[in-house]
């Protein structure tokens, strides 16, 4: 036995040499791990006593990718490449042993080897695309070669983590291990040993590396493909560079595709798009860590199993869903038992939905519906560690809900309110421990969203935050922690975006131009569609509760004409758009009409615009808003309101987020655009632009 470094350790037994990678947090393939593998695989190439290799990891997965922190920096050899040309050109056969998240450079080592056995729990994939990159060592080539083109583009183009049992037949494992024991890695560890054994045992030492197969490409229609990717990637160009590379290379040798995914990752790699996509999956990471005080150390989060909702709505029925998925009990409330049923009904609805799409076997939905409780008795709370509440937006009314539930729990209970923009200071002297009560603004379909805002009100504990954060990386959220504010982070900047859209609108572009600007710039929709389609009544009534500026006539003029002139959107089947019966979008010459006769009475001049002063604007509103909010101190940190945007507006992934946006103008180019718009539309509308941008 002989061990070369803590992080890549050797070990030899019964004529088999495992390498063990012990790297946390995901054993990614930093040049310490590749530094030993490369080692490893020549000290145990050159071993006679060593007849069959393994390489495993310990920790929570096999290797989960290249070690996203050195992209950017000087690459060190030895480059993966030829770490993985190494273990395949390896006269002994080398398995692998997959467990966990398996992805990018991970699976790369993987293919690269003459063997993959795996435990079924596993995930694999290729993700590069999600980081705007291709698989840069050798995934491109070997991935085709052992499971097919069609099915090797699906899985590097659409960037998914597949369960190694939906692999099963593909080709790619040859031993696949379901075990029950507590101890899943040491038992794979041991039936990969026993696999390794049967090689000697069975004299099966002939290597067949996978880069000497044929390409199979009988069943591929190319054109079709590359329609299907375009229309998937929706402007990120990853997953195009993809297929051109594996169209143009798949009759090539596997070193001489290599050479070309090589060049085309280190293009992407300096890419625009893979800055900020690498960028938005480092701010999500971060927004889930909560800053606290030098010194202090981070609150434990309670323990919550059963969650109580209250309001069986659109928002209540997410929620109960959202919780019964990732496995806790929940006790909705509803106001009478018919509503708590028909809520029951539509939480079942869902789940069986989910069963029939295959994204839920039929003995979890089952288990999920066991854990559900439906009553319109509150007294079914007192078992709930943790109490939401999703009824009308009415501050009285949630005001009393919770006093009355002070009196029904006990006080360890934490509550939350899902409001979208009611004062949560205020709601919070209604309850008995204040310091219990937090907000939890989810978005809908609250079963699907990512995002949600977790709200620190003035009185919140540090354990009732902690505590939130932790449930909602529980449902599988992206948490973001706020303060207080009307329409906290997320819609306070809708709000200033959606006002300068209406000004855009009002000063002379049209319903169409700006929604088709907006989406062409990669929006998930135009701003004007998404307010047809949420209900124009919805943000009128909003805006309502506060007095209007009287500094800005024009403030949200069109949606108020359009609610004024019932046209509220998809469900009126008019709003800025008119809706055939097929729920088709089309243009409506009395919409634009009515905005020109306010424009007229508001006396604003009408100019055109170009697609890019639109985006402009519309993202510079953004910049502003965001800017304000941090330094008011409502955000934790600017990358917070980018991970808000990208999860909960539709904000392209790849531009990386409006305060993304700003850091690549850098601050110069920021303030001098926002002087200009100040200078322009005045001081009350773009404030003082006297920020200062964390370079
Ligand atoms: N490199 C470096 N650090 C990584 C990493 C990677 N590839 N993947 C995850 N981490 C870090 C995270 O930043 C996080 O750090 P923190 O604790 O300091 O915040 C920690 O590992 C744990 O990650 P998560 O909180 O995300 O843990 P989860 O269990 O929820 O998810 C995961 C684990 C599925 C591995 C997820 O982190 C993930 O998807 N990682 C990215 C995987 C990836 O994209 N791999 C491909 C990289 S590109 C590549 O391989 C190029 C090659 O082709 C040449």
């Amino acid at each position: 036995m002989s061990t070369n470094s803590n992080v890549v350790s050797i070990h030899l037994e019964d004529n088999i040499g495992t390498i063990t990678i012990n790297y946390p947090p995901v054993n990614a393939l930093g040049q310490v791990v590749r530094q030993g593998l490369k080692q490893s695989i020549e000290q145990l190439n050159s071993d006679s006593r060593c007849k069959v290799i393994v390489i495993q990891c310990v920790g929570r997965t096999f290797i989960a990718g290249a070690d996203i922190r050195e992209f950017g920096s000087t690459p060190l050899e030895p480059f993966l490449p030829d770490v993985v040309n190494d273990i395949e050109a390896c006269p002994k056969p080398v398995i692998a042993s997959l467990f966990g998240t398996t992805l990018g450079g991970g699976l790369e080592v993987a293919l690269a080897c003459h063997y993959r056995v795996a435990l079924a729990t596993g995930l694999v994939g290729l993700p590069e695309v999600n980081l705007g990159l291709i698989p840069g060592a050798g995934g491109t080539q070997r991935l085709m070669r052992i499971i097919g083109v069609k099915s090797a583009l699906e899985m590097i183009t659409s960037g998914k983590h597949c369960s190694v049992h939906s692999l099963e037949s593909s080709g790619l494992f040859d031993a696949i291990f379901s075990t029950s024991s507590d101890e899943p890695v040491s038992e794979l560890a041991a039936l990969t040993h026993t696999f390794a054994k049967q090689l000697i045992s069975c004299d099966q030492l002939e290597v067949n590396p996978v880069g000497q197969r044929i390409v199979d490409t009988n069943d591929i229609n190319w054109d079709d493909v590359k329609s299907a990717i375009i229309k998937k990637a929706r402007g990120r160009i990853a997953p195009l560079v993809a297929f051109d590379i594996i169209k143009s290379t798949h009759l090539l040798t596997v070193s001489e595709g290599m050479n070309v995914e090589r060049d085309e990752f280190v293009k992407l790699l300096k890419s625009e798009q893979s800055a900020a996509l690498r960028h938005a999956f480092a701010a999500e990471k971060m927004a889930s860590k909560i800053v606290s005080a030098p010194q202090t150390t981070q609150a434990e989060p309670m323990d919550v199993q059963c969650i109580g909702v209250i309001g069986g709505g659109t928002m209540g029925v997410g929620i109960a869903t959202a919780a019964l998925s990732a496995g806790l009990s929940v006790v909705l409330i509803e106001q009478t038992e018919i509503a708590a049923k028909t809520a029951a009904t539509n939480i079942e609805k869902i789940i069986q939905g989910n069963v029939k799409s295959g994204r839920m076997n039929v003995n979890v939905a089952e288990s999920c519906l066991n854990r559900l409780t439906t009553s319109e008795n509150k007294q079914n709370l007192s078992q709930c560690q943790l109490i939401i509440e999703a009824i009308f937006e009415d501050i009285n009314v949630k005001k009393e809900l919770f006093a009355e539930l002070s009196e029904i729990c006990d006080g360890n209970t934490l509550f939350a309110s899902n409001t979208s923009y009611l004062n949560l200071n205020e709601i919070a002297q209604s309850v008995s421990h204040p310091e219990r009560f937090v907000g939890m603004h989810f978005f809908s379909p609250a079963h699907i969203m990512k995002l949600l805002e977790v709200i620190r009100t003035d009185h919140s504990s540090d354990v009732a935050i902690a505590t939130a954060m932790f449930v909602a990386k529980k449902l599988k959220k992206i948490a973001v922690l706020v303060n207080v504010c009307f329409g906290f982070a997320g819609n306070r900047m809708f709000s200033r975006h959606g006002r300068e859209i209406q000004q855009i609108l009002l000063e002379g572009a049209s319903i169409e131009q700006i929604d088709s600007a907006l989406t062409h710039w990669g929006m998930a929709m135009g701003p004007l569609s998404v307010q047809d389609l949420a209900g124009i009544d919805i943000g009128c009534k909003a805006r309502a509760s506060k007095p209007l500026p009287g500094h800005d006539p024009g403030y949200f003029r069109p949606s108020t004409l359009m609610f004024e002139n019932n046209r509220l959107g998809r469900k009126t089947k008019l709003g800025f758009y008119r809706y055939d019966e097929a729920g088709k979008a089309h243009s409506d010459p009395e919409a634009e009409k009515l905005i020109r006769a306010e424009s007229a009475k508001l006396g604003i001049k009408q100019k055109s615009f170009t697609d890019d002063e639109i985006v402009h604007r519309a993202l510079f509103a953004l910049i502003s808003e965001g800017l304000q909010l941090y330094n008011e101190g409502i955000v934790q940190r600017l990358s917070d309101i980018d991970v808000i945007w990208m999860n909960g507006y539709g904000f392209p992934r790849y531009r990386g987020g409006p305060m993304f946006q700003a850091q690549q103008l850098g601050k110069e180019t920021v303030i001098s655009e926002l002087l200009k718009l100040q200078t322009e539309y005045g001081e009350l509308i773009w404030p003082d632009v006297n920020y200062d941008i964390p370079q």
